[in-house]
């Protein structure tokens, strides 16, 4: 068997070769991703993505684990990082290393990923020390979505930026192996960046990053609406509606199933 990305070969990826990663919730697209990206994401915006949830705070435990699971299946080269839900890490250091050891065991998944700063350092610790590699979520925490009053850019003031900043170093020094930059200005980024020895990874933070994460269904045009910092790579919305469509027109045409499609004795 091929042998997946490691933590440490992540880690260290802080020379100017981006760090490509994407979010992957089902085997066939993980194995899709597999093939062009270094980290597959099992985010917990699978709960809006997949599952119709106006926010992740209704993702549990059991999601994260099905979609780890069907991820790593589908999968076998890239490294597999999967979402704390809300919730599950943060009451304390213990009850953050029982959800997250049983996500690694039950999932085989590389390391977990959780939202926040400093205020995390301690449960990052914890873990890390305990065999549990962790990326770090920074800037925007969209868990927090409900105490920040929105999804909002954060280091608009240059007054916001110390704190975030202290926020990169606190969950570096904890041991985080990597952090995740989401929704900040671009000299915030490059601040954060300079600022800690592991990569970050950016998903509307700039080019100011080590590595750029995008959550896969939007890249692909397959969500609905999408901010202003994802490209859409692909329009496979318009592709699949057209294909849906022309099926139900067959259907009612009665052109479709047509011999080919039917099994019949010579
Ligand atoms: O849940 C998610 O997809 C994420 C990434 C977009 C970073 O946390
Ligand atoms: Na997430």
């Amino acid at each position: 068997p091929i042998r997946r990305i490691t933590v440490p070969q992540i880690a260290a990826r802080k020379n100017g070769q981006p760090i490509v990663a994407l979010t992957a919730y089902t085997a066939p697209m993980a194995r899709l991703v597999d093939a062009h990206a270094e980290v597959i994401l099992v985010g917990d915006s699978l709960g809006m993505v997949v599952h119709g949830l106006d926010s992740t705070i209704g993702v549990t435990m059991e999601m994260m684990i099905l979609h780890g699971q069907a991820v790593m299946r589908g999968s076998q080269r890239a490294l597999v990082v999967i979402d704390m839900p809300f919730g599950s890490y943060e009451e304390s250091p213990a009850q953050a290393f029982r959800n997250c050891a049983r996500i690694m065991a039950e999932t085989g998944c590389g390391a977990v990923k959780l939202e926040g700063g400093a205020r995390l350092a301690e449960t990052i610790r914890f873990l890390t020390q305990r065999g549990i590699p962790v990326m770090a979520h920074i800037g925007l925490t969209p868990q927090a979505s409900n105490v920040m009053g929105g999804f909002r850019t954060q280091g608009r003031d240059e007054a916001s930026w110390p704190a975030h900043i202290a926020d990169a170093r606190a969950v570096t020094e904890a041991g985080a192996f990597a952090t995740v930059v989401e929704g900040v200005m671009e000299p915030l980024a490059d601040r954060i960046t300079q600022a800690i020895t592991a990569p970050t990874i950016g998903i509307g933070a700039s080019a100011r990053c080590d590595g750029q994460v995008l959550v896969l269904d939007d890249m692909l045009g397959l969500s609905g609406w999408v901010p202003r910092f994802v490209r859409k790579f692909g329009d496979l919305g318009p592709r699949a509606e057209q294909a849906i469509a022309a099926y139900a027109a067959a259907v009612r045409d009665h052109s479709f199933p047509a011999p080919e499609q039917t099994y019949r004795a010579e």
